[in-house]
């Protein structure tokens, strides 16, 4: 990235938004919902905060502090506090290149309910079998077409922002639509709370855990959500951090950015998954869904609501601000990474990146329709590449930061960076959890979790 940038955070606050803005996103309204309503309501939304405020907060302590302490982007930062660590940061930085194209397939899908919604089409989008149909059927050429083109149309536009540098123009807006994004989460999760039978049932289900649904896989989905959501495990805080003033208090700031990310996700959830109860009766089939929940769910509530096409059409284009911001954020990363690393123009390199995403992105989209017998590992394709990311690559990548600053650079240097500004007053959590607690549970995670993909063990 180049150095203008670098000191551009005029202090906390200039931190806390641009780390909010690429961690709120589809992550949390989209894919925390599902999650939580697949696996176990109240056990995964405890298993996920408890998660946040340890693991969570020690890694991205621990990122920031790296890329402030060195003053580069990830694979710069590795280089200069370690060689041999290098591949890291080279790790990390596949990440949001695999993430960008599938993540640009829901943000069509959420573009293609927001046009729905324009139209007036609340009652056919409303329909349980409307979603399936939409992104699976493959009777017609259109059938098939149709997710394609919004798929195309999302990320030409992020494209086109990123090749003309206006993503400032994007962000200043975003600023205005995450606030009222907030507002009517809360004002459609009361609505449905109120008015709709059985959400009540579903409300508990959310909140109150329940210790028999515990099991290693919850803890598993938990932690590659909490990677996801935060933006975590892939260099993104090394890059925020490498442009924080020494004078910025980390641990308050991670804080501030951990609870608003968790917040909002919990905010979804509550939209969310009460209302899965309301429609289905609690019924397990409709709460094991999986990434179309959102998109069924939602038409629902929209259509027993006054004014509802309105709503819903406001409501989408608030999440396709904050999908648009976060999948800039995301092209932005790859494209600076392939112009510094090959010290081409940012031109070549953006349709580069744009391309890649093209295919990747396309190839998930037919996975679920022309391609739909397609599978790797018994998962579609989408579904694979989520999985490869949050479940595999991630967790090798926070666990070698963990082994790398635990035990190789050690915790002091990066407890002394955040202490510039401050006292560090969970530096002895930070450090048991750092050296021992992720670590280990990484390890468990990631073997379990490739393991079961093979078939070998299930869980
Ligand atoms: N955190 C984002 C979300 O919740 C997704 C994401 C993961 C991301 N890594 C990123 C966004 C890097 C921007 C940059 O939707």
């Amino acid at each position: 990235m180049d150095i203008k940038k670098r000191s551009s955070f005029s202090g906390k606050l200039g931190f806390i938004l641009a780390a909010a803005g690429s961690a709120v996103g589809l992550g949390n309204i989209w894919r925390f919902p599902y999650l939580a309503a697949k696996y176990g309501g109240g056990m995964f939304l405890l298993v996920y905060i408890a998660l946040s405020v340890t693991f969570g907060f020690a890694l991205m302590v621990a990122e920031v502090a790296i890329g402030r302490k060195t003053k580069t982007s990830a694979i710069g930062a590795y280089r200069q506090l370690d060689k041999r660590f290098t591949f890291v940061g080279v790790l990390g930085s596949v990440i949001p290149a695999l993430i960008l194209p599938y993540y640009a397939v829901i943000g069509g899908w959420v573009t293609k309910y927001f046009a729905g919604f324009c139209m007036g089409q609340t009652a056919q989008m409303a329909d349980s079998d409307y979603f399936n149909a939409y992104i699976g059927s493959s009777e017609t050429v259109w059938d098939v077409a149709e997710p394609l083109l919004w798929f195309a149309l999302f990320i030409g536009v992020t494209a086109l922002i990123v090749l003309c540098g206006v993503e400032k123009g994007i962000e200043k807006v975003s600023k205005l639509m995450m606030p009222a994004l907030v507002v009517l989460i809360l004002f459609v999760a009361i609505y449905s709370l109120c008015t709709l039978d059985g959400a009540m049932e579903g409300l508990l289900y959310y909140i109150k855990p329940d210790f028999s649904k515990f099991s290693f896989t919850t803890v598993i989905a938990a932690t590659g959500q909490l990677f996801y959501s935060m933006s975590l495990a892939m260099g993104i805080m090394i890059t925020f951090g490498s442009y924080m003033k020494k004078d910025v208090n980390i641990e308050k700031a991670t804080h501030s950015v951990e609870i608003f990310d968790t917040g909002i996700a919990f905010l979804a959830g509550l939209m969310i998954v009460p209302a899965v109860f309301a429609f289905s009766g609690g019924d397990e089939s409709a709460l094991s869904q999986g990434p179309g929940l959102m998109f069924v769910t939602l038409p629902k509530v929209f259509q027993a609501m006054p004014a509802g096409t309105v709503i819903g059409a406001v409501f989408f284009l608030m999440v396709l601000f904050a999908a648009l911001t976060s999948a800039i954020s995301l092209m932005e990363t790859v494209v600076s990474i392939l112009c510094d690393k090959f010290h081409w123009r940012r031109k070549p390199c953006c349709l580069l990146v744009l391309g890649f995403s093209l295919l990747l992105g396309a190839a998930s989209s037919l996975g679920y329709s022309a391609w739909g017998n397609f599978r790797i590992f018994n998962m579609q394709l989408l579904d694979f590449f989520d999985f490869i990311t949050n479940s595999v690559l991630m967790p090798i990548v926070a666990f070698v930061t963990c082994i790398f600053v635990g035990y190789v650079l050690g915790t002091q240097p990066l407890i002394d960076e955040v202490e510039l500004s401050g006292k560090f007053k969970q530096k002895r959590m930070f450090s048991v959890i750092i050296r021992y607690v992720a670590p280990i549970c990484i390890l468990l995670i990631l073997a379990s979790s490739v393991l079961g993909a093979f078939g070998i063990f299930q869980i």
